[in-house]
């Protein structure tokens, strides 16, 4: 696991919360936001995304023009190389698929700007904060008081800078989008 903090590329864990860290309720996200569909689309696209099992069957289906890397205790679940669907057993192996992948299909020089997602949910990021140099995170300005949390986040060891807030309206609420980086 020491080999993964000083991964060539840079682990970024990506994420929406709530005011009080909740992102979830152990099935589904309890928001749609256009707007951090968008943001997430744009910001994850070309690269590889670390999930885990239950997040991957909330989704429902891999996500194109990005290597879709499960965590999955059962052994009995089929890679599908077309639809860049990976299974892998630890978070070790993870980050290895996810490093192999960039290397096979982008050249050298694309390299450079290549990052590694964590797309959660709760246990994955729990695994895979610790090794993590940003944090793209969407705050959503509602309380919910039952859930999935994210881990807590030490003000000592990350600094937060606001990038944008969004107004909310009838179909959705306030939100900001803040990025965390390690010091
Ligand atoms: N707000 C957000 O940004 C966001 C993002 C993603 C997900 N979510 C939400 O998060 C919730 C799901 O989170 P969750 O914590 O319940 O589940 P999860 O982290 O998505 O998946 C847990 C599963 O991952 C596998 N796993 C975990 N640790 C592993 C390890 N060390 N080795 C191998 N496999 C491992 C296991 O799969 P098996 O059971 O197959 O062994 C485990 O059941 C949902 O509500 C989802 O909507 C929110």
């Amino acid at each position: 696991m020491e080999t993964i903090k000083n991964n060539r590329f840079c682990i970024v864990t990506i994420v929406a919360v709530s005011k009080d860290f909740i992102i979830g309720d152990g099935n589904q996200m309890l928001w749609y936001l256009p707007n951090d569909l968008k943001r997430l689309k744009s910001i994850t696209l070309g690269n590889p995304l670390i999930m885990g099992r239950k997040t991957f069957d909330s989704i429902g289906k891999p996500l194109p023009g990005r290597a879709n890397i499960i965590l999955t205790n059962k052994r009995n679940l089929k890679d599908d190389i077309q639809l860049e669907k990976y299974f892998v057993q630890n978070f070790e192996d993870a980050v290895i698929k996810a490093n192999d992948w960039i290397n096979k299909k982008f050249k050298k020089n694309e390299q450079s700007t290549k990052k590694i997602f964590i797309f959660g949910g709760g246990e994955i990021y729990k695994l895979a904060l610790n090794f993590c140099n940003q944090i793209e995170l969407t705050l959503v300005d509602i309380n919910l008081k039952k859930g999935v949390y994210f881990p807590f986040i030490d003000k000592k060891k990350w600094k937060k800078k606001l990038i944008q807030k969004i107004e909310g309206n009838e179909s959705y609420p306030p939100h900001s989008f803040w990025v965390y980086n390690r010091k």
